[in-house]
């Protein structure tokens, strides 16, 4: 399908939409308009990868440093998350897509947490895609949660402090039972992680998109998968090694 080979896909894709605001200051629109034609974006990334058959898709939505935003764009962006919940629930009913969160969720208006429990609750039994929204999300405030939380469990005896690994630390992650992303995209032509999924994407490839978020088409992220594939993924191996030579 569109040439992509379907044997290498990646599970897991995150991504960093990133442009909305330039998007509308260059078409002559107000920030929100941009905002409303990324959720139209949004729409269109998680049906292409659904379609695709990407089993989890990861979506830096808002981040803790986006509460510093002018207070009417604060309420704009969750009245439109609100919006999309309401619009999509029953397309990922339909389609088998299981809706996630990670970040600071008991941050969010009371309002649209009640959305999204709603909708995680409806769609927990899904098994098609994991569609994660990273809400007052920050990679270092997840990674300081996880030390305060196994400072705990061995205060409480229920760790051996000589038993942390790298494995256990990743169980007290919010993306805890995921896979680690395989591809990074960030659109805007901006080449930063911006604290999004510090820990998780250690052996991450990054693709970095030259068009605006709003302007992020099904052709985009084909195209990034294309690229994805042409990579060699050594994690710190030779291709020697990796090719059994
Ligand atoms: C970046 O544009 C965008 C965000 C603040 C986060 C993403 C939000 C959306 C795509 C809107 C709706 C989301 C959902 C899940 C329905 P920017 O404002 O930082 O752009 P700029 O850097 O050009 O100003």
């Amino acid at each position: 399908m569109y040439g992509i080979d379907k044997s290498k896909l990646p599970r897991h894709v995150a991504i960093i939409m990133d442009g909305n605001g330039r998007w509308a200051k260059k078409n002559a629109l107000k920030r929100l308009t941009g905002h409303k034609k990324g959720a139209d974006a949004v729409r269109n990334a998680v049906r292409t990868c659904r379609e695709l058959g990407i089993e989890y898709l990861t979506l830096y939505a808002f981040s803790v440093e986006n509460w510093s935003r002018p207070k009417d764009e604060v309420r704009a962006l969750m009245a439109l998350l609100e919006e999309y919940l309401n619009s999509e629930l029953q397309e990922m009913i339909d389609n088998g897509i299981k809706l996630s969160t990670i970040g600071n969720i008991r941050a969010l208006p009371e309002k649209v947490q009640g959305i999204l429990n709603n909708a995680v609750q409806k769609t927990a039994m899904n098994r098609k895609m994991v569609l994660t929204l990273a809400l007052s999300y920050g990679g270092r405030d997840e990674i300081i949660e996880v030390v305060r939380k196994i400072v705990e469990d061995v205060e409480a005896g229920k760790l051996e402090k000589t038993s942390i690994t790298k494995n256990i630390f990743s169980n007290y992650l919010f993306t805890s039972g995921m896979p680690d992303p395989d591809l990074l995209i960030r659109t805007s032509g901006e080449y930063r992680i911006s604290n999004f999924l510090l820990w998780q994407m250690a052996y991450t490839e990054f693709y970095f998109a030259d068009v605006l978020w709003p302007d992020f088409s099904k052709e985009c992220l084909i195209n990034a998968i294309l690229d994805y594939q042409k990579r060699e993924r050594r994690f710190g191996m030779t291709s020697d090694q990796l090719s059994g030579n």
